[in-house]
């Protein structure tokens, strides 16, 4: 099979001011010049800025997530015409910041990323257990069930999406996974997706990625990049772990 892209995303999440934003884009605009597709996944009042002060650099924008609702009347939701508007790229669909936070299910998440498909946005589709989940042994049965209905999709829209693993009890923790452990659960979605007939999705990690633990995450066969919280907003230390 061909190498897949490398791609390293920023996850923002809900962080960052109109002040503050210049400095680090205007740092990622500079120091993007890697082989890796590089992109930045910022709060919705900031995608006008993404767009301006990133647009004709190598860096690629989008939002953290979308309505299922084309548009109407669902306060303070924001379509997928909307991040378009904006020429997002990207758009990030079932954190699990949203999933325990939000109560978004599994189906709900699908729909996300139908929603992303059809409006020409790429979701990045976030999956991974919980502590509780991983002391259980219920690793893969918990990624086997948040897979499904987006599976269910069909392999010509999920060849257009990209699958982000993250451990719920890696995020913001400092506890990152090994990259053997990682590569575990990589494995297993790359055989459910292989199964499918896209087996060329790239399956990013996410969990505590740092410039020093990147490399050996990114040597594994199936990590294909990486989605990175607290180190995206440090714009020396996103560039290096976009480096490795
Ligand atoms: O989406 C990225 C994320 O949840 C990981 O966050 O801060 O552990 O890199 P962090």
């Amino acid at each position: 099979s061909q190498a897949r892209q490398r791609l390293v995303i920023g996850n923002w999440k809900m962080n960052g001011s109109l002040a503050d934003n210049v400095e680090l884009l205007e740092a990622l605009r500079a120091g993007a010049d890697v082989s890796a597709d590089v992109a930045v996944c910022v709060p919705f009042p900031y995608l006008a800025q993404a767009q301006a002060l990133l647009e004709t650099s190598k860096v690629s924008w989008g939002a953290q997530d979308v309505s299922v609702h084309a548009s109407g009347a669902y306060t303070g939701e924001v379509s997928t015409a909307m991040l378009s508007d904006f020429n997002c790229r990207w758009v990030l669909v079932g954190h699990s910041e949203r999933r325990s936070y939000h109560g978004e299910s599994s189906e709900l998440v699908a729909q996300k990323a139908q929603a992303a498909l059809q409006a020409g946005l790429v979701p990045v589709v976030c999956i991974g257990e919980t502590l509780q989940e991983q002391e259980a042994g219920e690793t893969a049965d918990v990624i086997a069930a948040q897979l499904k209905p987006v599976l269910a999709l069909g392999p010509q829209a999920v060849a257009k999406m990209v699958i982000a693993y993250e451990p719920v009890w890696a995020i913001g923790t400092g506890r990152t996974a090994t990259p053997e452990q990682a590569q575990e659960v990589h494995a297993l979605i790359r055989a459910a997706l292989r199964e499918l007939g896209a087996e060329q999705v790239q399956v990013l990690y996410g969990g505590s990625v740092k410039a020093a633990n990147a490399a050996s995450l990114f040597a594994m066969p199936d990590i294909d990049g990486a989605l990175v919280g607290g180190a995206s907003l440090v714009a020396e230390e996103f560039l290096r772990i976009a480096a490795a």
